[in-house]
């Protein structure tokens, strides 16, 4: 539980349909959040029309990608190792090319080029356009680089080749980048300004996804509640947009109700959801719709007001309080689950007895809690002393982690002796005698395989349960089927 995102998703590695007469090999891999997942599919789409099939072996590649995080200091530092390892194979395979995505390829531009020699490319998140481009200059010999960041670049009109890990679930995403500036995040540097994308264009994503047998997607954004689409292509911050303009825009609410209506049977998830943004029309439509899930994540941060204010969330504990209180009343089962840092510049112990108390209040059912890892370049980087002692921030962050197992308990114990939806995704980790899935409320559940199969939504018995996970027995298959 207290696994961070990139621990979760270390270094998967992509292999996509393979096209024929393709003959160079492409590895790559992808670290971070589920964003960079989703990009790696768009960069597979577009480097299979150059030419390029995807392998699983990193031995056997001509050309190796990394899409890189840059969230903590330690994800950076997890793809500076994953760099040593390509060197090795380098040696044994020099015509090997290396080049680095993402994230880090933002934030370091031309300094990778010369602190990693093995680096032949850098991309940064919005030019993976210009991949061909730049990959026929690294044919001839040169390095190359774009990390230009653009105002509209969404990926719209390509459409992502999928990994087939299990054919069920997908993410599809809605907005790039993030205007928040949250002063000890790195995303707004990274991945630029906020943009959504046309909802037709995601609509017909979602549908192509029916089409194929996936059963699930989960709409993603760094900050999703703030989607909003003017007809026409205008963006928000367009001062003169008409009132026609106005009355055919798309916000979040209304992009979710288009995604359930289109595919009444997919299951429809979201993430993620700044509580600043997060408006009570999102709430009444995932109550209004059995296919929306009731999850929703919704990172806090904090507990303290003082530091929510400095880490410039734009709300405060009782207005989260009130939101919590909301989400409860219209949508009684919905699972919320949390993000968390300890330590934040100038942290006190009493701001740190805030958090633990709002955790008492919200009783989170699962969350991802960090220390705080100074970003340079963001505002808390050059403005505030990273000044709470590392053992200190580990203190804090053990007690976090240990509240949060304890409410985790309490909110799986719940679910004993009641029936639950749940969609099998994959062959349990630890028997392959049970089928794993989630429910609704994203909680992993486990049950004998006996005729399901993967893909099938069925209802399960609950008769036990780790603090993480629920246990039982299907009883038949769902209506929804
Ligand atoms: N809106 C984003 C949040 C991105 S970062 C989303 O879609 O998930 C994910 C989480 O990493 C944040 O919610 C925050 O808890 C954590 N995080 C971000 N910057 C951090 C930092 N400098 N130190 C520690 N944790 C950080
Ligand atoms: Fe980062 Fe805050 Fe945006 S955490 S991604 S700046 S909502």
């Amino acid at each position: 539980m207290e696994k961070t995102i990139d621990e979760n998703k270390q270094g998967e590695s992509l292999v996509l349909e393979q096209k024929k007469g393709n003959t160079r090999k492409l590895f790559i891999e992808s670290y971070g959040c589920a964003m960079n997942f989703s990009d790696s599919e768009i960069v597979a789409s577009i480097l299979s029309n150059e030419g390029f099939n995807t392998t699983q072996s990193l031995e056997d590649a001509d050309l190796v990608l990394v899409n890189t995080c840059s969230i903590r200091d330690k994800a950076e530092q997890t793809v500076r190792k994953r760099l040593e390892k390509y060197n090795a194979v380098k040696r044994i395979n020099p015509k090997m090319k290396v080049g680095v995505l993402g994230c880090m390829a933002e934030r370091l531009k031309t300094k990778f080029l010369e602190e990693e020699k093995i680096v032949d490319l850098v991309v940064g998140p919005d030019a993976y356009k210009d991949l061909p481009n730049l990959i026929a200059e690294v044919d001839e010999g040169r390095d190359a680089i774009n990390v230009i960041l653009s105002k509209e670049e969404t990926y719209g009109d390509i459409s992502p080749v999928r990994l087939n890990s299990n054919g069920v679930t997908a993410f599809v995403s809605i907005t790039r980048g993030c205007d928040n500036m949250c002063t000890f995040c790195v995303v707004p540097f990274t991945r630029g300004r906020e943009r959504s994308r046309d909802p037709q264009s995601i609509i017909e994503e979602v549908n192509d996804l029916w089409a194929k047998g996936y059963k699930e997607i989960t709409l993603l954004g760094q900050n999703v509640d703030s989607y909003l689409w003017y007809g026409g292509g205008l963006k928000k911050d367009f001062v003169n947009a008409t009132e026609m303009q106005k009355a055919t825009a798309v916000n979040f609410a209304q992009l979710l109700e288009l995604c359930a209506k289109a595919q009444p049977n997919m299951r429809i998830r979201f993430s993620t959801s700044n509580p600043q943004d997060l408006t009570l029309d999102v709430i009444e439509t995932m109550a209004k719709y059995d296919n929306i899930c009731k999850h929703i994540h919704l990172p806090v941060q904090s507990g303290s007001n003082r530091i929510l204010k400095e880490m410039n969330r734009l709300h405060t504990r009782e207005e989260y309080f009130e939101l919590i209180d909301n989400i409860r009343r219209i949508l009684p089962e919905c699972a919320i689950s949390q993000d968390l840092i300890a330590g934040f510049p100038t942290e006190t112990e009493e701001d740190h007895q805030d958090t633990l108390s709002l955790m008492d209040y919200v009783k989170y059912n699962f969350g991802y809690m960090f220390t705080y890892s100074e970003r340079p370049g963001t505002l808390a980087g050059r403005k505030m002393e990273d000044d709470v002692p590392e053992e200190t921030k580990k203190r804090r962050l053990a007690e976090i982690v240990q509240r949060q197992r304890d409410h985790s308990e309490i909110r799986t114990k719940e679910y004993l002796d009641t029936i639950v939806e749940v969609l099998i995704e994959r062959e349990s980790k630890k028997s392959d005698q049970q089928w794993s899935g989630r429910t609704s409320q994203n909680i992993v559940a486990v049950f004998p395989k006996e005729h399901y199969n993967i893909g099938d939504l069925v209802k399960v018995k609950v008769t036990d349960c780790t603090s993480a996970t629920l246990i039982g027995t299907a009883l038949g298959y769902s209506k929804d089927n």
